[in-house]
């Protein structure tokens, strides 16, 4: 443990982050962890270096969409782990985006994997670890006041946006965007509220797919054990060109990324 890391007061622990207190009122400090759990925390493991390649990679993914006009939480990264983010009110909504058949959706519809789908769906899933998350329709949403209609709205079509960009900035770098999860919050200026993009965009919560081999290269290789998870997760962030060669394995053991830049 750092000195950075005493000083703070920690105010959440998730499964693969941590919040601490900011610098400054309205921040907070998310640091990323090497854990990993899938199946609603049934199981559970490490992907050495994980954190800090997802801490690099949800940094230039929020920069780039703040870059189109997407609202992000994020501010900046303050060093391996830890990133500089706008405190947010969470809407307790897992929203979910999907262009190709995989996961849950495969299994509950029986639907093969790889589908191509005849549009993009989005789903919501009330976040909620005891229940498992269940998915939830817009209208439970509005009627138990988990968002008003209005802010159901815009989250429809930041999602859709975000979805665009990326399928498009992965299809770039030779990998095909199955689906992924966002997470979005209530920001205060003053009087006005806006809804902005919040948590993390990683391998963690995407699926990536080699385009010319359908290869995973995504948190599916832990679920499934399907080995070499580490090196899928070094893989994305080496073809989004976040990864200076040198810096693996060295500099992202646990114990070397806690100290500041
Ligand atoms: P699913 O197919 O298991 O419903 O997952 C859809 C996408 O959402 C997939 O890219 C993984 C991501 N996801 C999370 O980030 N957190 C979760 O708790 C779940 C269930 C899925
Ligand atoms: N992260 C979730 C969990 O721990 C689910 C998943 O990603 O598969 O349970």
């Amino acid at each position: 443990m750092n000195f950075r890391m005493n000083r703070r007061r920690r105010l959440y622990e998730g499964k693969a982050k941590v919040l601490f207190e900011g610098p400054e009122p309205g921040t907070l400090v998310q640091y990323f962890k090497d854990d990993a759990t899938a199946f609603n925390n049934q199981k559970k493991g490490t992907i050495t270096g994980k954190g800090v390649l997802n801490n690099r990679i949800s940094e230039y993914l929020m920069t780039k969409l703040g870059e189109i006009g997407v609202p992000t939480h994020f501010m900046r990264r303050l060093n391996m782990r830890e990133q500089l983010i706008r405190k947010v009110e969470i809407i307790p909504i897992e929203v979910v985006v999907r262009n190709i058949v995989a996961g849950s959706l495969a299994k509950r519809l029986g639907i093969e994997e790889g589908t191509v789908l005849p549009r993009s769906i989005v789903e919501f899933y009330y976040k909620k670890d005891e229940l498992g998350d269940p998915m939830v329709s817009d209208e439970h949403i509005t009627a138990f006041g988990w968002a008003s209609p209005h802010e159901l709205e815009e989250i429809m079509s930041l999602a859709l946006r975000i979805n665009d960009y990326l399928s498009g900035l992965f299809l770039g770098i030779g990998l095909k965007l199955i689906d992924f999860k966002l997470e979005f919050g209530r920001l205060w200026d003053n009087d006005e509220m806006r809804i902005v993009l919040a948590d993390e965009i990683s391998p963690d919560g995407c699926r990536l797919w080699d385009v010319r081999t359908n290869e995973k290269m995504d948190k599916d290789r832990f679920r499934q054990d399907l080995g070499k998870v580490e090196e899928a997760y070094q893989e994305v962030a080496k073809r989004l060109g976040i990864l200076p060669e040198g810096i693996i394995p060295q500099e992202i053991r646990p114990e070397a990324s806690e100290k500041d830049e």
